[in-house]
């Protein structure tokens, strides 16, 4: 996409999930580098083709779960901690695509990203973000509290075919909400949700919060595929990646590589 996954990158060391914009200057692979050999590049283009068990258009559409928030368990992989939204308000959890938000929800989003990430760089989420990505929405009632959408990229472990991977991009609960269980909501439905790929990815500072729902820091080496070579990325750090069903056996200590895009590489 033209960079569809783009809404967050500013630096390779920015923290959370957010927008970062990051001036790719391909290098020369350098020798030795654990992503050398890994091909190069994208290998195809999948904007708008979300193809899972999410597809609805709003919060009562179809893929959306509803339930109360107190006594009842959310979906959850076995052994993993799950905790319960504290209010008694419906909580609702559902997925859009980026193409069937309307206007509001597009804007609740982006104030969402704005106050929990304190970043106006979300304003511009939507541009970065044109159509093909698959948003993950939490309700509290009628009011957007949790929010985090998957865009389609391309890692490749050391030694490994390249992976269709999910992408994830924008996590964020409203402030007032926060530790209050939403985050781990949306975290949990999305990992059900995308079973489609081979594996998901995402880079955080936050890495407790997501190694609590089953997400693994990558060790290795880190390097993006530009068009002219291997960019090795040493300072970048929080590289996560879920294993998913589809996912190859995986040696977190190997190098790993993605595709890089037109204003960030992770
Ligand atoms: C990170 C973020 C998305 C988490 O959302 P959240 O709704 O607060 O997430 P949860 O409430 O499910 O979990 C947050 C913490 O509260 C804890 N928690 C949640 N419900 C709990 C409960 N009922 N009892 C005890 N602890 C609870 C979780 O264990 C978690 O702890 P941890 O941070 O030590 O791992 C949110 O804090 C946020 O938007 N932060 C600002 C932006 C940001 O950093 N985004 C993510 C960058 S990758």
């Amino acid at each position: 996409m033209e960079s569809a996954a783009s809404p967050s990158v500013r630096s390779a060391s920015r923290s959370s999930i957010g927008p970062r914009r990051l001036q790719v200057t391909p290098i020369s692979p350098r020798s030795g580098s654990p992503a050398q050999n890994a091909p190069q590049g994208t290998p195809r283009q999948e904007r708008g083709t979300f193809g899972g068990t999410c597809g609805a258009s709003s919060h009562t559409g179809i893929g959306t779960s509803q339930f109360e928030a107190v006594g009842r368990n959310f979906h959850k992989p076995s052994a993993i901690p799950c905790y319960h939204p504290l209010m008694t308000e419906s909580i609702t959890v559902t997925s859009a695509r980026t193409e069937d938000l309307d206007a509001d929800t597009r804007a609740a989003i982006i104030r969402l990203c704005v106050a929990a990430h304190n970043e106006e760089d979300f304003r511009h989420l939507f541009s970065y973000i044109p159509y093909g990505g698959l948003h993950f929405l939490v309700y509290r009632g009628t009011e957007l509290v949790s929010h985090a959408v998957v865009t389609t990229r391309w890692l490749q472990p050391e030694a490994q075919p390249v992976l269709k991977t999910a992408y994830v991009d924008a996590v964020a609960t409203l402030p007032a909400y926060q530790e209050q269980g939403y985050g781990s909501a949306l975290m949990h439905r999305l990992a059900s949700d995308i079973g489609e790929y081979a594996i998901a990815c995402l880079e955080t500072e936050r890495t407790a919060f997501y190694e609590k729902l089953g997400w693994e820091v990558w060790r290795g080496a880190l390097a993006g595929r530009g068009e002219r070579g291997m960019i090795p990325t040493p300072e970048q750090t929080g590289i996560m990646v879920l294993r998913l069903p589809q996912t190859p056996a995986l040696d977190l200590n190997r190098g790993l590589t993605i595709e890089c895009q037109t204003e960030r590489i992770w």
